[in-house]
């Protein structure tokens, strides 16, 4: 089995966000207004697409979004190569001093892992119940 990750395109994202996260939704829904300004990372086994996450930089701060495992690939370990390569990124990158992120409820087990600490600041989403998670750098 061969597995790599490398920095992909917006659009290379689209397919695995709308199946994996939003399937009931328009494809459009998980088109973001500021894709083509992210670095999006992708994690290959055997050349599919299997893993994705975006990264967004404003200022100091930076955000991931939008990460996605193909459901039948979920819970092989995956989804931590590719988040521990963001983290490598993020802290290679001397600009980001704090990186955060909108987590499912579900995830905040998952994301403390990586070092995310929760925040007080939680909201809902299209039925789902989310949480702000931040790691600084
Ligand atoms: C979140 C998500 C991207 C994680 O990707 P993944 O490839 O499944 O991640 P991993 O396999 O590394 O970890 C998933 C779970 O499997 C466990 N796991 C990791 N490696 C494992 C292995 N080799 N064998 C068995 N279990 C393993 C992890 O501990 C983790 O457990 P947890 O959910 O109880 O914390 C994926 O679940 C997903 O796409 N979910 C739907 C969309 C979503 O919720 N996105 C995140 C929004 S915040």
């Amino acid at each position: 089995m061969d597995i790599k990750i490398s920095e992909i395109s917006a659009q290379e994202t689209h397919k695995l966000r709308h199946e994996v996260m939003w399937p009931h939704k328009p494809r459009a829904y998980v088109v973001l207004g500021n894709d083509e300004e992210g670095k999006h990372f992708g994690l290959f086994k055997d050349s599919n697409l299997i893993s994705v996450v975006s990264l967004f930089l404003d200022g100091k701060d930076a955000q991931f979004r939008k990460f996605a495992t193909k459901t039948s690939e979920q819970g092989n370990g995956y989804g931590t190569l590719l988040l521990n390569h963001l983290m490598t990124v993020v802290s290679n990158d001397k600009r980001i001093k704090k990186l955060w992120c909108n987590a499912r409820a579900d995830k905040i087990a998952f994301y403390e892992r990586f070092g995310m600490i929760q925040t007080n600041k939680r909201f809902a989403k299209g039925g789902v119940k989310y949480i702000i998670m931040e790691r600084t750098f």
